[in-house]
């Protein structure tokens, strides 16, 4: 587990509104940037402002918030892995729950996932369940999606995909996840993927924790909950906050 760079990931969703305004925003992320700061940084802008903000900077590596799992042909509104790969996006997050919410599938979610792989970019796959109840059901929740996902990959592949565990009722509710809570979905994490691979492998895939980091909880969260770093909602649109989160991670 040691040594590896820890990822910050900005999910902008459906803001800001104009391309004049995501730039101001990334830039000022660019500029504040510390040296020494010990997290890879990507930001995921909606799709229409990633041509300008492509041009903008190298430091700050840009992500999708989807794509599709074909490279062509009839797919009214889809967006390719290619197209995405034409202007430097490396980074693509699959299967967010707000996505899931609007009817997107386990198996749409795996075949993008294999897509994005054989093109030799990162899919940042979202799992988490939508409630925690006191028989910790949720724990079952969660593997049958990270087994979902897992399905069709070696361990060579696995170890290319970053796993976001974003539990839904923490996302956007300002009510993060305990860092015990973290840390013990870390844990069980790791080891499903030890179950389904080996341990060398279950220690290269990134693990990353997502919904409701703030500037004020993401060292405990970080240092705590044992994550290799951060998908932030609502703190990464204001480029105080997420440089303040970014701050705070550090490599282990
Ligand atoms: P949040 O969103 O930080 O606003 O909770 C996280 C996410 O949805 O990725």
């Amino acid at each position: 587990m040691a040594n590896r760079i820890p990822i910050v990931i900005g999910n902008w969703k459906l803001n800001p509104t104009t391309v004049a305004e995501a730039k101001t925003l990334f830039l000022a992320v660019k500029r504040g940037l510390k040296k020494g700061i010990q997290a890879e940084v990507v930001v995921s802008p909606p799709f229409p402002f990633i041509p300008d903000l492509s041009r903008l900077s190298a430091a700050v590596v840009l992500a999708a918030q989807d794509v599709f799992y074909e490279e062509s042909g009839a797919f009214t509104g889809e967006v390719s892995p290619a197209m995405l790969l034409g202007f430097g996006v490396t980074y693509v997050i699959v299967g967010h729950s707000e996505r899931r919410a609007l009817g997107e599938s386990d198996d749409q979610v795996e075949r993008k996932v294999q897509v994005l792989l054989r093109r030799k970019m990162t899919p940042v796959v979202c799992i988490g369940e939508r409630e925690r109840d006191e028989r910790g059901d949720y724990f079952g929740f969660v593997e049958k999606q990270l087994r979902s996902v897992c399905k069709g990959l070696t361990a060579k592949q696995v170890s290319q995909v970053v796993i976001a565990y974003e539990p839904v009722w923490a996302i956007g509710t300002g009510k993060s996840a305990t860092v015990d809570d973290v840390k013990e979905m870390q844990l069980f994490i790791v080891s499903l993927l030890t179950k389904l691979y080996d341990r060398a492998t279950a220690g290269r895939v990134r693990i990353i924790y997502g919904g409701s980091v703030k500037a004020e909880n993401a060292a405990d969260l970080h240092q705590v909950g044992g994550m290799n770093g951060f998908l932030v909602g609502g703190a990464s649109l204001k480029a105080e906050d997420f440089l303040k989160i970014i701050g705070s991670v550090i490599v282990r």
